[in-house]
Parts: C-alpha cells; structure tokens; sequence
C-alpha cells in the first residue's frame, strides 16, 4: 500500500517504498538510517538555509577527495564514528591489545627489513628504540608474525605527505618475528601533528573550536597466521594532545614507556607487546 508523505509519518512513507526481495540487511540498514536521520532533522528543526550549507559541505568533502585525500574518512575520523565502527567491530578479551584507528598515511608494501633495523631516514628526530614482543593471550610467542610500522618525522609530516622533501619509506618498514617472537627496531620518538585541516573538515573543527592536533605515537599493523588483524598505535604518555586527540584514537592501555636511556646507542626505548586474539 503506497503512502503519501506526512511530517508525522515521513520515515513510513520512505521505509515502505522498499521492495520485497532486496537483500535483507541493506533494508535493516536504510531503514534504520533513514529512522534515524530524520529523526535528526525533527530534533533540532532543521532549517532550509541549515540543510543548504550541509550539502554545500558534503559537496566540497566530496570534491577535494583524491587518490591521495580522503575527506569522508576524515569526516568519520572527526565525529568518533571511525572509532565506535571499529569497537563494535573489535570486542576483544581481557589483556588482549586493543585496536584504534587505522588513518589515511599507511603504504602497502613497505620494506621489509632485517630485526633492529632503522626506518628514520633523514636524520631528523631524538633516536628511539621500539621493542617487545608479539605474543598471544596466555604469553605465548608468536613466530611468523607482520608488524608493519609507520609514523611521522621530526617535523610531524608522513613521508607520503613530503614526497619532494622526505626519503621514500622514511619512518616505515616491515619485520618479521622469529621463534621467540621479539620485534625491534629504530626509529624517532614520534610527535604530535595536526590531521589535514586544510579542507572542509579543518573548517568544521575551527567552527566547532576544536584543535586539529593527534598526540604523538607510533602506528603499527600487526598481522599472523591464526589471529585477528591488530591495527593500532603506540602513544608518548606525556603529549599535550593526549586528552584531545581530534580523531579519539586514544587509549589507555596505548600508552607505552618511552625511557630516556641515552646510552650512546639510542637516547629513547620504547617496550611494548603486542597481544595478539585468536580468529
Ligand atoms: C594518523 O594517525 O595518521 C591519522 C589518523 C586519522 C586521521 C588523520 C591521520
Ligand atoms: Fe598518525
């Protein structure tokens, strides 16, 4: 039965227009989406003028999106929805380490590279050494296992982000465990950066009176044979931005030791684990 468009009845109007043999979970989805954005618009009565600058928005997240830029996973990153999708998506048991968000400066295909090795390559930064261990949840070493690391330089920019000024694979690379399970490698105590504010999401946060500021930390991808992906970070525990990260990555069991040694080797350590669940 077709139903004319009410105020009162609005989202029956548009939920009863699907058909009857679309795939089920796109229908519980729309109609959920479609529920709950229009309960939005009634919330907060939204105006003609209101909704002409959100499209006029979404219209330039769109156009300023590249191979190399993408606003709409920014947009997501801002509003916390990149992190609640992958809560909902990464319920993990105790001890196990916990995911946070993934971001828009990981390469595939970083070298990979000899145990200890050092990914800072242009010199820049205070020396730190990251260490630990991939283990699962009852301690165990975990051979064979990917931890693929990347962060930013000394000036707070991926090389990705200074391909003219930055050596390629500056602060990335790859490493594989062996029998004991250990990674290590060098690289620079990390510093915080601002996200891309230069488009439309760096306009929406100066309107909100946000910082576009990550604390600094080191991101790591960690891949084995038997076990759930881990993407996930390492913080300095006493960055300014902790408490505000403008992406809500943070987490408490993230942030890791970093030890000032100075030892003529390195002037940081940096210890973690990494505790890996099974699939
Ligand atoms: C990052 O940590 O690289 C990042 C995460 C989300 C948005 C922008 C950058
Ligand atoms: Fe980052």
């Amino acid at each position: 039965m077709s139903q004319y468009f009410t105020e009162d009845a609005s989202v029956e109007a548009v939920n009863a227009r699907m058909g009857q043999n679309i795939n089920p979970r796109l229908a519980q989805v729309m109609a959920s989406l479609v529920k709950h954005l229009h309960a939005f618009a009634k919330d907060v009565h939204l105006s003609q003028a209101e909704w002409d600058i959100a499209i006029e928005f979404l219209t330039k997240t769109g156009q300023i999106c590249s191979g190399e830029r993408q606003e709409f996973i920014l947009l997501s990153d801002v509003l916390g929805f990149s992190m609640l999708v992958d809560a909902i998506n990464n319920r993990r048991p105790a001890g196990a380490t916990e995911n946070t968000v993934f971001g828009p400066f990981h390469v595939d295909n970083a070298p990979e590279l000899p145990m200890g090795s050092n990914i800072s390559l242009d010199g820049k930064g205070e020396s730190c050494r990251f260490e630990g261990m991939v283990i699962d949840l009852h301690g165990n070493p975990i051979a064979g296992a990917r931890v693929d690391v990347w962060s930013d330089n000394a000036d707070g920019f991926y090389d990705v982000q200074q391909p003219d000024i930055q050596p390629k694979w500056n602060n990335r690379g790859v490493f594989i465990t062996g029998a004991d399970g250990r990674y290590a490698f060098q690289g620079i105590k990390p510093v915080s950066y601002p996200i891309p504010d230069d488009g439309p999401v760096g306009q929406m946060l100066n309107h909100l009176g946000r910082h576009p500021y990550r604390p600094a930390h080191m991101h790591y991808l960690v891949t084995a044979k038997g076990f759930e992906k881990l993407v996930t970070h390492t913080f300095v525990g006493d960055d300014t931005y902790l408490s505000s990260d403008a992406v809500f990555g943070v987490k408490k069991t993230l942030i890791a030791p970093f030890e000032h040694v100075n030892d003529g080797q390195t002037i940081w350590r940096s210890p973690f684990d990494f505790v890996l669940t099974p699939v």
